[in-house]
């Protein structure tokens, strides 16, 4: 098996949470919460510089639920909008981060996840965008980023703090498989 590059557009998708302004002090009292109790950072590819939570903050914690079904909400959404199977889709990591000035990201993707997400907490006027080949894109707090899992992305190192919520999602196979099979 060999790879061959072939020109493709990948799809980025964005959309703002609408109760971020509530939402949004609540998350971050609590990500800095976790992060007081587990300050050593885990991050399994040493991608990060800064703060890296437990990938599985959904399993561990009741806090973020409604930022959850909003996302695999969102992911159902396209999935159906744009590939016309409107699969249910399940977050099967779910971590938080930190930056403070001058941390980053390096490139690397979240394969074999279908979609990843970027869910923007709290971030100062001079955070860090961020960057996929061919674009990037400004945080603002409240802003959702849906992303395929495999697409290269990266943050430089910011000028601002960022606190992000991230989350990788696969679809409800069994439910397309049903949906392909019609006996
Ligand atoms: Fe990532």
């Amino acid at each position: 098996m060999r790879p061959h590059s072939i020109k493709f557009e990948s799809q980025v998708y964005t959309t703002i949470y609408p109760k971020w302004k509530e939402s949004n002090p609540v998350f971050k009292q609590r990500i800095l919460e976790i992060k007081d109790s587990n300050p050593e950072t885990t991050d399994t590819v040493k991608e990060n510089t800064g703060w890296h939570s437990s990938y599985f903050l959904h399993t561990e914690y009741d806090h973020f639920l409604e930022i959850q079904k909003f996302v695999e909400g969102a992911c159902n959404f396209i999935s159906k909008k744009y590939f016309g199977n409107p699969l249910p889709f399940d977050i099967y990591n779910l971590w938080a981060m930190t930056y403070d000035i001058g941390q980053d990201t390096k490139p690397h993707h979240h394969f074999p996840s279908c979609f990843s997400a970027v869910y923007f907490v709290d971030v100062e006027k001079n955070a860090a965008p961020l960057c996929f080949p061919e674009g990037s894109f400004i945080p603002q707090n409240g802003l959702l980023i849906v992303f395929p899992g495999s697409l290269i992305h990266w943050v430089p190192p910011t000028e601002g703090s960022r606190v992000i919520l991230s989350m990788n999602l696969d679809g409800d196979s069994k439910e397309k498989f049903k949906m392909i099979r019609k006996t």
